[in-house]
């Protein structure tokens, strides 16, 4: 089938290239030429494993472009994949997704059309998207002759493992009101569905996918669903992570806590890593949105409020720590270990390490900080902070009065802790993720402590 993606950020590049791969021919459109021109070149604009090594295999498939008169006319379906980002209200902004729908309209000719939201959109967007693709194709000559039909695909990859949840998820969602539509989507995504592409060497299909579950809803559900499924899996982190706060006071830990409800396969093991909590692009801006909508209907979301509120005290654990610690955080050096939102990405949105670093800074403290991967885009992005930017652990690690483990990479489990702890002024670690070997790094000379 014909593809056009509309936004190349992690959801829509990974899709085009996913339906790429399983024989779509796809063409994948931003309005950031610098971007597309890199992606011409075969480089990937974030760090994602394994997605130039898709990109590659599946360039034949694959086309890129600013123009949407080169994207759109021919394409049977249509994804707009730009981002919401969240404005001051918590609602998220729509300026991109109104754009890419004129857009749309101004340009569709094929004979039906399936324009497909893949964005986390509020609840409505589906029909508000229809109505202004409608009013673009009304203003051009036979334009009111045009079909096509709205659906919501809701997208549930991590980033991080972004090519193995697309091409091995747990289910496809898709709303429509429209028989067609969902036809349409059904056919395009059947070798995902019934598992047919020989999977990637580097990507080897899980044991015991053989067939991926299809959902097929109204509109509103699946825009729901999406939201639904961020707020759930935000509240799971932020509900183990007040059963360490209690923890902590009782002399339970956490970790095992969350073993012995986990095993219980109502509440299962996942998503119950105590810490510093979430962050990145997703948990915060949704579940802002989600409070926001239901805000425009009157009505509150206690659990989903709290579930906010816990995350944000995580963070300020960490400096509750540090000055029962260290007495004085005035003049004091401190480093941090990771500064991704989680390991495997470079993304930097809403990472707990960029909080922490300003309420240190705010105290007078000296914020040192490393990370294997995101340091380029923490220069590029959040220069102004004033963060001491270091190449490797062991030389952020001299003369520092304490470290924190912000993002737990794998890295980090294996450093030279000896050395780590001899560069150190003071050597004391805060684990934020539970993530490091109380006893190796005792054994090494490090005070060890964890959040809870
Ligand atoms: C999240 C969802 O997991 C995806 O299903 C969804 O598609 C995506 O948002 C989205 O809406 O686009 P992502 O933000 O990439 O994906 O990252 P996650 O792996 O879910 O982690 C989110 C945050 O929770 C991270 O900061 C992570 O460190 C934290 N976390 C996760 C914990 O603190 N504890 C855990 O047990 C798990």
């Amino acid at each position: 089938m014909r593809v056009a993606i509309i936004g190349t950020g992690y959801v829509g590049l990974t899709t085009g290239v996913c339906l790429a791969f399983t024989g779509h021919s796809v063409c994948c459109l931003d309005t950031n030429s610098s971007k597309i021109c890199a992606l011409k070149a075969g480089q990937i604009p974030i760090y994602e494993p394994n997605l130039s090594d898709l990109l590659e295999e599946s360039r034949r498939n694959l086309e890129f472009t600013t123009d949407y008169a080169e994207a759109i006319p021919g394409a049977e379906v249509i994804f707009i994949a730009v981002g919401t980002p969240p404005t001051p209200s918590g609602a998220p902004n729509l300026e991109f997704l109104s754009q890419a729908a004129r857009s749309i309209g101004q340009h569709i000719k094929s004979d039906f059309t399936v324009v497909v939201n893949k964005s986390t959109v509020p609840i409505g967007s589906g029909n508000w998207v229809g109505s202004l693709v409608r009013e673009a194709c009304e203003l051009r000559p036979n334009g009111r002759h045009t079909q096509f039909a709205v659906a919501s695909n809701p997208e549930f990859l991590r980033e991080g493992s972004a090519l193995h949840d697309s091409l091995y998820p747990d289910r496809i969602v898709i709303g429509a009101d429209e028989t067609r539509a969902l036809e349409v989507l059904y056919s395009l995504y059947r070798p995902i569905l019934d598992q047919t592409f020989s999977a990637p060497t580097y990507l080897p299909r899980p044991e015991p996918v053989v067939a991926v579950p299809l959902l097929s809803t109204d509109l509103a559900s699946a825009e729901l669903i999406k939201y639904a499924a961020n707020a759930f899996l935000a509240l799971k982190v932020s509900f183990i992570n007040e059963m360490g706060l209690l923890a902590e006071r009782v002399g339970a830990d956490v970790t095992e806590v969350a073993r012995g409800i986990g095993l219980d396969s109502r509440i299962g093991p996942r998503f119950l890593n105590a810490g510093l909590g979430w962050g990145g692009s997703c948990f915060g801006k949704d579940t802002s949105a989600l409070v926001a909508t239901a805000g425009e209907y009157g009505l509150h979301l206690p659990i989903v409020e709290a579930a906010r509120k816990i995350n944000g005290w995580q963070r300020d654990r960490v400096v509750e720590k540090l000055l029962h610690e260290l007495k004085i955080l005035k003049g004091r050096t401190i480093g941090l270990l990771g500064l991704a939102f989680k390991p495997n990405t470079d993304d930097l949105r809403e990472a707990p390490a960029i909080e922490i670093a300003q309420k240190l800074i705010d105290r007078g403290v000296r914020v040192k900080a490393h990370d294997p991967i995101a340091l380029e885009r923490f220069q590029r992005e959040h220069s102004r902070m004033g963060v001491n930017l270091c190449s490797s652990p062991c030389e952020m690690a001299d003369g520092c009065d304490a470290l924190v483990l912000v993002t737990e990479w794998s890295d980090y489990r294996e450093l030279d802790w000896e050395c780590v702890a001899r560069k150190m002024r003071n050597p004391f670690i805060l684990d934020g993720r539970h993530a490091l070997d109380r006893e190796k790094l005792t054994r090494a000379g490090m005070r060890y402590m964890s959040i809870s």
